[in-house]
């Protein structure tokens, strides 16, 4: 049964590596329960967007930091994902660019960037139900989440579904060469000072190296179900 005294507003948080899987099925798994779904990872990469845009230097965090302050920035819900804007300008398809993969990684690390998303992201919390995606939401963003995930898949696997998203824009790249890169930004991600990438204590961890996009889904759906349940 459920209890009457609980706020009806959920929050489910998905952490872990990239290419490990989280964002489709954080996706999928909002969709299916009709509530929002959170991309964070699109949210820094659309400031790493503008610090090139404005020819700011990658190597000047207080540069980067006024322009995150002064930037308004908007997400709206699509079929496709997230759609971003900054200052009322679309940027949604700019995002996933080989030279914003490269710019977001110090630009996610100026503590400033860090302080105005978190900031919109509790906003964007306050709403209603959500799946929030990233690498500190369950740890920073929504400590209080009421289920919370680390999503992990084997460095193989996340580099094989790398090379077919790569495949479907047309870029052939080598295994080798993709699992290099994920090696790269894993170091990246948990090493950095602020905000680094690791589990919350009280996360379930998800292994998706063997499963289907449909497994991670169900699996996720059935423990949001029983924790509404209880
Ligand atoms: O998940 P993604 O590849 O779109 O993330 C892009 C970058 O943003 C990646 O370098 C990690 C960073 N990021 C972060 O620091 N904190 C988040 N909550 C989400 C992403």
């Amino acid at each position: 049964m459920k209890n009457p005294e609980k706020s009806d507003k959920m929050v489910v948080t998905l952490d872990g590596p990239a290419a490990s899987g989280k964002s489709t099925t954080a996706r999928l798994v909002a969709k299916e329960m009709g509530w929002l779904y959170l991309d964070t990872g699109a949210m820094y990469r659309a400031m790493a967007v503008k610090v090139l845009d404005e020819g700011i230097p990658l190597d000047d965090p207080e540069a980067i930091g006024a322009m995150a302050r002064r930037t308004k920035m908007t997400l709206k819900a699509s079929d496709e994902g997230t759609r971003v804007f900054l200052d009322g300008v679309e940027v949604t398809h700019r995002i996933r660019t080989p030279e914003v993969d490269r710019a977001v990684g110090p630009v996610c690390e100026v503590p400033v960037v860090r302080e105005v998303l978190v900031a919109l992201q509790r906003e964007i919390g306050k709403k209603g139900s959500l799946v929030a995606e990233g690498r500190d939401m369950g740890t920073v963003v929504f400590p209080d989440a009421d289920l919370k995930f680390y999503v992990i898949a084997s460095i193989e696997a996340r580099a094989r579904r790398r090379r077919i998203d790569m495949e479907r824009q047309g870029i052939s790249v080598s295994l080798d060469e993709l699992i290099h890169e994920i090696e790269r930004r894993d170091r990246r991600d948990s090493e950095r000072t602020h905000s680094p990438l690791r589990p919350a204590g009280d996360a379930g961890l998800l292994d998706t190296s063997e499963m289907t996009l449909e497994q991670q889904v169900g699996t996720v759906v059935q423990k949001i179900h029983r924790k509404m349940a209880r």
